[in-house]
């Protein structure tokens, strides 16, 4: 249950990155999201999409991003559209503001990834319909709410743990991190080499909400400062689209491998490994790490599709509670 009476302003939203939501938002789209994870595991069927189609844009692979829409979209009787960018106009022959004004006449909403953050604002600008940024070299932000889900069912609460990022601190999902843990109360730690600490502009988009929300937002190239961490995460060292800078990244990121030694040095028994996926075990974690005990990548994997479920629930407005949830 929530702890706050809500109205819930979801209807017609997109989501491109969580900067645009409140911490109150953010808190009733993860309690959804919990919600319908447990419709789910009491086997109960739904069919709250019947007769509405979502167009899922990939410029980039994906294997969670697409599998978690398309099943969520389609268990719920809805008509999930897989467009690749070898398939449609996007930019190449066809603007995307006209992309998004045709697609907007034949889909409920849009889900997109890709490179551009600035593509996925168009799609929501002209469209008319709410689109989720599924990834783009900025943000990754249904990431980030499995993430925080993750956190939760792990610990039963969010305010005050203390989440510690290992590696490439300026990509889609630290920045993403960052701001979803200065909304929500996390703690937030991101151990990198100075050259891939996170932009100014994210760290002082993130100062507002941490000081609201009490969280300490921690920038440090030293690995001792994942001490007392709840949970440690990490990430692949070169993203897509940055693979001819992968030599150098090994170089840089190899001190910041999430290994036994660190997992020593945290020192909370509790500490739970996150990671979003795919891994490369061996690079950025080691196989005895993300395959341990302390390893929940896998529920983080499945709470991919609850949490987009959530939130393609909320803002298209059909939630049955969602007048109050
Ligand atoms: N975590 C994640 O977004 O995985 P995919 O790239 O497989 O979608
Ligand atoms: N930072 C990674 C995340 C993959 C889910 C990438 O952009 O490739």
């Amino acid at each position: 249950m929530l702890q706050e009476p809500f109205i819930a302003p979801f209807k017609g939203r997109s989501l491109l990155t969580w900067l645009d939501y409140s911490p109150a938002e953010i808190r009733a789209l993860l309690d959804l999201s919990l919600r319908v994870k447990a419709e789910k595991q009491r086997g109960e069927s739904h069919f709250r999409l019947a007769g509405k189609t979502i167009a899922l844009i990939f410029e980039k692979r994906s294997t969670r991003t697409r599998c978690a829409f398309e099943t969520a979209f389609g268990e719920e009787g809805g008509h999930p559209v897989f467009l690749s960018t070898q398939d449609i106009q996007l930019g190449v022959k066809e603007s995307v503001e006209d992309t998004a004004r045709v697609l907007g006449r034949m889909f409920n909403a849009i889900q997109f990834r890709g490179f551009s953050q600035k593509h996925v604002e168009t799609l929501a600008q002209y469209s008319g319909v709410p689109v989720y940024n599924g990834l783009t070299d900025a943000f990754h932000p249904t990431q980030a709410l499995a993430d925080v889900m993750t956190l939760k069912e792990n610990f039963g609460r969010l305010e005050g743990l203390h989440l510690a990022y290992c590696g490439d601190g300026r990509n889609n999902v630290a920045r993403s991190l960052m701001v979803i843990c200065a909304k929500l109360g996390v703690n937030f730690t991101v151990v990198s080499p100075r050259e891939l600490f996170p932009d100014q502009e994210i760290r002082s988009l993130t100062q507002g909400p941490a000081k609201e929300s009490g969280a300490k937002i921690t920038v440090t190239d030293d690995p001792a400062a994942v001490k007392g961490a709840h949970g440690v995460y990490t990430d692949v060292w070169a993203s897509m689209g940055e693979e001819a800078v992968k030599a150098a990244r090994t170089k840089l990121l190899s001190p910041y491998q999430v290994n036994d030694a660190l997992m020593t040095c945290i020192g909370n028994p509790d500490c739970i490994f996150l990671h979003c996926l795919p891994a490369i075990k061996g690079e950025e974690v080691t196989f005895d790490v993300i395959e341990g005990k302390r390893s929940r990548v896998w529920d983080q994997a499945e709470n991919r599709k609850h949490s987009i479920k959530a939130i393609m629930l909320a803002t298209m407005d059909l939630f049955e509670n969602s007048a109050s949830f």
